[in-house]
C-alpha cells in the first residue's frame, strides 16, 4: 500500500506529518511522490481561517473514490463526524491528539472498514520522534515540546483544535535535539502555541530554563521556537539569551493589533504599551534582537484609528516580517457572535496598506545591508535558476547567491542587492 500526505496549515502541522509518515514506514507503507497513483491520501489539516479550510475540501474533491482518504489534524478536531456530511467522500477523520494510532486505523481499514473517527482529546503528550528519513528537512529538525492553548482570544479556534496545553518533558526534548545533533542539523525550531508558557510538567523549570539547558547541551548553532505569547513574556528569557549565542536573535512575537482597545476586545491579555516594551527590553540587552509578528485587520468593532494604531506599531517595531490576515469569523470562538463592523471592501484596504507600508519597511531595511557581509545557512538549491542556492540570516531574512556549497552549511555572503522580501549576494567565504 501506498501513502501521500498532503499538509496545511502552521509547523506543528508539518511536524505531525512527519510523525504521521514515520509511523506508516514503520508499518511497511511507502511514501508515494504522487498522489495521482497513492492507495491512501493524508490530508492535515488546518482550521485557522475560512478559506484555508474550504481549500482543503475542494483538494479532496479531485480525488477518485476508489482511495482511501482519512482527514487528520485541527479541521479533523473540530468538525469530527460532520466531514462525512460534506459532498467529498472521507474514509476516515483523525483528531490532532489521535493520530500517533493511524498505524490501527490502516489495519481497520485493511479490515473493511468503510468509516471511522478518532477525535478524543487526550491529556497525555504522546511521545515520538520520527526518524530522519521520515523528516521534511535534512537541515532544519522541528522538535514539539507543547501542544494546545489555554488562552482563548476571542477570534481563535486553535484551543479547540489542540486542546489545553499539555507540555513534553524536558529529558525527552534533550533527547531528541540529541538526536539532531547528531543527524548533523544546523537548525531546530521548537513549536508549541504558547512556546513560552512551557513548564516541566511535574516540577518547576520553566521555558526558560528549558532553552538555558537546550543551549548547553546541544551543539546546533541555530535554536529558534515558535510561538511566543507576548503575554506570557518572562524576563528570564533575555538573560537567557544574552548568554547563549546558539540561540538564534529572531523571535515571532504575535502582537495581532496596535490598538489597545482591540487588543482587549481579542481578549490578548497584554496592552500596546505592555508589548512595545517588552520589545524594547529585548533590544536593550540584545541589540541586534528581530522580531517578527502576525496580525489581524477589520477584527469586529475595528475603527480607522485602531488601524492607524496597527500602522503605526509596524513603523515603530520595524519588523523583519509580518504576516498579515483579515478576519475571519470561526466556529465555536466568542468574536463569532460579534457583529462584523469593517465592510469587506475595508479590511481588504487595510490589508493591502498594511502589506505595502510593511513591505517598504523591509526594503528600506534590507537596502542598508548591501555591502556588509553576513552569515547564512543553505536550506536549498534554487528550483529555476541553476547554480544559484537559497539561504537564510540568523533573523530568517532570504537570501539567494550563485554557490557550489552543499545544503545545510553556513556560508558568508557580501549583500549586493536588496528587494522587500529577498536579498542578493555574493559568497565570500565559507565558516564550518
Ligand atoms: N498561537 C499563536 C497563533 C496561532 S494562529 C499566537 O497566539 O500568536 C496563527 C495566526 O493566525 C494568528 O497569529 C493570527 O494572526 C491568525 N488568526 C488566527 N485566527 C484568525 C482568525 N479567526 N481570522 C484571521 N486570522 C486569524
Ligand atoms: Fe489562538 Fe490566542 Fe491561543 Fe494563539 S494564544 S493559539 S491566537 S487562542
Ligand atoms: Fe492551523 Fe491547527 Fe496550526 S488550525 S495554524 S494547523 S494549530
Amino acid at each position: 500500500m501506498t501513502f501521500f500526505i498532503k499538509t496545511f496549515g502552521c509547523q506543528m502541522n508539518v511536524n505531525d506529518s512527519e510523525k504521521i509518515r514515520h509511523l506508516l514506514e514503520s508499518k511497511g507503507l511507502e511514501l508515494s511522490g504522487n498522489e495521482a497513483t497513492a492507495d491512501i491520501i493524508i490530508i492535515n489539516s488546518c482550521a485557522v481561517r475560512e478559506k484555508p479550510q474550504e481549500k482543503i475540501f475542494s483538494y479532496i474533491g479531485q480525488f477518485s473514490t476508489a482511495k482511501k482518504i482519512i482527514v487528520a489534524g485541527c479541521v479533523a478536531q473540530v468538525e469530527k463526524g460532520n466531514i462525512f456530511r460534506k459532498k467529498v467522500k472521507v474514509d476516515y477523520v483523525v483528531g490532532t491528539h489521535q493520530f500517533y494510532r493511524i498505524g490501527e486505523i490502516i489495519d481497520e481499514i485493511r479490515r473493511g472498514a468503510t468509516t471511522g473517527a478518532a477525535t478524543a482529546f487526550s491529556r497525555q503528550w504522546q511521545e515520538l520522534v520520527p526518524n530522519p528519513s521520515a523528516r521534511s528537512s535534512r537541515v532544519t529538525g522541528y522538535i514539539s515540546i507543547m501542544e494546545g492553548c489555554n488562552n482563548f482570544c476571542s477570534y481563535c479556534i486553535v484551543p479547540f483544535t489542540r486542546g489545553r496545553e499539555k507540555y513534553r518533558p524536558l529529558a525527552a526534548i534533550l533527547r531528541e535535539a540529541e538526536i539532531l545533533a547528531k543527524q548533523n542539523y544546523q537548525e531546530i525550531v521548537l513549536l508549541g502555541q504558547n512556546v513560552n508558557h512551557w513548564h516541566e510538567p511535574s516540577g518547576s523549570l520553566t521555558f526558560a530554563d528549558m532553552l538555558r539547558s537546550l543551549a548547553r547541551q546541544i551543539q546546533i548553532p541555530w535554536i529558534r521556537f515558535i510561538t511566543s505569547y507576548p503575554g506570557y513574556h518572562d524576563r528570564e528569557l533575555l538573560d537567557v539569551m544574552a548568554k547563549n549565542r546558539n540561540i538564534a536573535r529572531h523571535i515571532h512575537f504575535p502582537a495581532q493589533s496596535g490598538s489597545s482597545r482591540i487588543l482587549k476586545k481579542m481578549q490578548r491579555t497584554y496592552s500596546r504599551s505592555h508589548y512595545v516594551q517588552i520589545i524594547e527590553d529585548f533590544r536593550r540587552a540584545i541589540p541586534e534582537m528581530k522580531f517578527s509578528s502576525d496580525f489581524i485587520v477589520g477584527f469586529p468593532g475595528e475603527s480607522s484609528h485602531d488601524f492607524n494604531l496597527t500602522m503605526s506599531l509596524l513603523e515603530r517595531m520595524q519588523y523583519e516580517s509580518v504576516f498579515s490576515f483579515i478576519y475571519s469569523p470561526r466556529p465555536h470562538t466568542s468574536a463569532a457572535a460579534m457583529a462584523v463592523t469593517v465592510p469587506a471592501a475595508i479590511a481588504k484596504e487595510r490589508l493591502l496598506a498594511l502589506q505595502k507600508l510593511q513591505a517598504d519597511i523591509q526594503l528600506q531595511n534590507n537596502r542598508q545591508l548591501i555591502g556588509q557581509t553576513i552569515r547564512v545557512l543553505i536550506v536549498g538549491r534554487h528550483g529555476k535558476k541553476p547554480g544559484d542556492v537559497i539561504a537564510r540570516s540568523e533573523s530568517y531574512r532570504v537570501v539567494n547567491f550563485s554557490s557550489q556549497t552543499p545544503v545545510g552549511t553556513f556560508a558568508m555572503v557580501k549583500i549586493t542587492a536588496a528587494g522587500s522580501h529577498s536579498l542578493r549576494g555574493e559568497q565570500v567565504d565559507m565558516v564550518v
